[in-house]
């Protein structure tokens, strides 16, 4: 089997390419590395450019008549970026997803699975949601989601394509053989905090302490990276099982984790411990969310295998590695557009 990934050198797309490798499957990699990095590319089939490249992705599929799927992770993801520029953002991820649809039908591309988030949905009161849940997405950035899923499924009604929208919760981690990791220096979510107040010896801040959580911080649903990327390796093998033209499906672990539980996983993972501070919340900042499983099991026969622990060491392990493994010479350019999604 042979799948197309679109963002396939951001941290994401990179690590479901490694695990469709140790799955038998070839991965074609298109990436634009507008965040991606060339060196999560390196040794794989490789394509610089943009997935509004009509003449590209038509090289593509005629050097590759044998791709069965698509996997579409390429997308800009700052929240905040996407609040100061939002026709940017529209541009980006839902224009140029239209322009790809496309090109894909062209090219008689008849499977999708699309990166998607659990950002859309609406703050439920118990703090679970599932695919049934209402969305209410509540920046730009989550409205770009919120579009794709509509206008994916759209095209999937009127067209010979199918599309399955997987909705990712909280990603940490890295790829366990740390082949990739998260390319950011100094990433803000989080455990990327985490890790930074340890290195520097400053207090982590926990923002926002007056949720109706069972301790009053932030809640979210933490799913390793290789559990995402396996999920889409389940995804490609059931997808013509899929119930219709357009289906969605929630990927998280099931279990909530406050932002002080978090810190207190990350003091037994590691060497030092890190001091916590109590803050205020931040502009934008939600209480979260984590999912109810049951679709992703029924469909995908799939269910998350680690756990926060194993997060917590592999992302700790990448943070060790990760300066010898990327040259830092666009850092700058990284961490300016690479935020993990919050
Ligand atoms: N990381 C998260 O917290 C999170 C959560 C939910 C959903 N998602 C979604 O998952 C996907 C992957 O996220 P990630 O964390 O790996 O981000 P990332 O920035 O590491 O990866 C995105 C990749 O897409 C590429 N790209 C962007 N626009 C492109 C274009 N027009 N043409 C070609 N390549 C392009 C980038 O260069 C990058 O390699 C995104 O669609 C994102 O919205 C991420």
């Amino acid at each position: 089997m042979k799948v197309l990934i679109a963002g396939g050198s951001g941290y994401i797309g990179s690590t479901v390419a490694s695990a469709c490798l140790d799955a038998g499957i070839c991965p074609v990699i298109l990436d634009s590395l507008v965040t991606g990095r060339r060196e999560f590319a390196a040794g794989r089939e490789f394509y610089e450019g943009d997935i509004a490249d009509g003449p590209l992705v038509d090289r593509i599929f005629a050097e590759h008549r044998d791709i069965d799927a698509v996997i579409h992770c390429a997308a800009l993801k700052v929240v905040s970026d996407s609040v100061a520029d939002p026709m940017g953002y529209y541009r980006a991820n839902v224009t140029k997803s239209l322009d790809f649809a496309a090109h894909l039908l062209r090219n008689v591309c008849r499977r999708l699975i699309f990166s998607s988030s659990a950002a859309i949905y609406r703050a439920s009161a118990d703090l679970t949601v599932d695919e049934e849940s209402p969305l209410d997405p509540q920046s730009p950035y989550a409205r770009t989601k919120a579009a794709c899923e509509a206008m994916f499924a759209d095209i999937a009604a009127a067209q010979p394509i199918r599309v399955l929208s997987l909705r990712y919760f909280n990603p940490i981690g890295a790829d366990p053989k740390m082949r990739t990791g998260l390319q950011l220096a100094l990433p803000t979510h989080a455990l990327g905090k985490m890790i930074q107040a340890q290195r520097q010896g400053v207090p982590f801040l926990v923002t926002g302490t007056d949720y109706p959580t069972r301790d009053g911080s932030g809640i979210r649903d933490y799913i390793h990276v290789w559990d995402l990327a396996t999920a889409h390796v389940a995804a490609l093998g059931r997808f013509d099982a899929l119930p219709g033209p357009a289906t969605a499906i929630n990927l998280g672990t099931g279990r909530g984790t406050t932002v002080r539980e978090l810190a207190d996983a990350f003091n037994r993972m590691a060497d030092r411990p890190i001091r916590v501070r109590e803050a205020g919340r931040r502009p934008g900042d939600v209480v979260g969310a984590y999912t109810r499983i049951g679709r992703a099991e029924r469909l995908l026969g799939w269910r998350a295998q680690y756990d926060i622990a194993d997060g917590i060491r592999h992302s700790l392990q990448w943070a060790a590695i990760r300066d010898e493994i990327l040259s830092d010479d666009d850092v700058a350019r990284v961490q300016r557009t690479s935020s993990p999604e919050r």
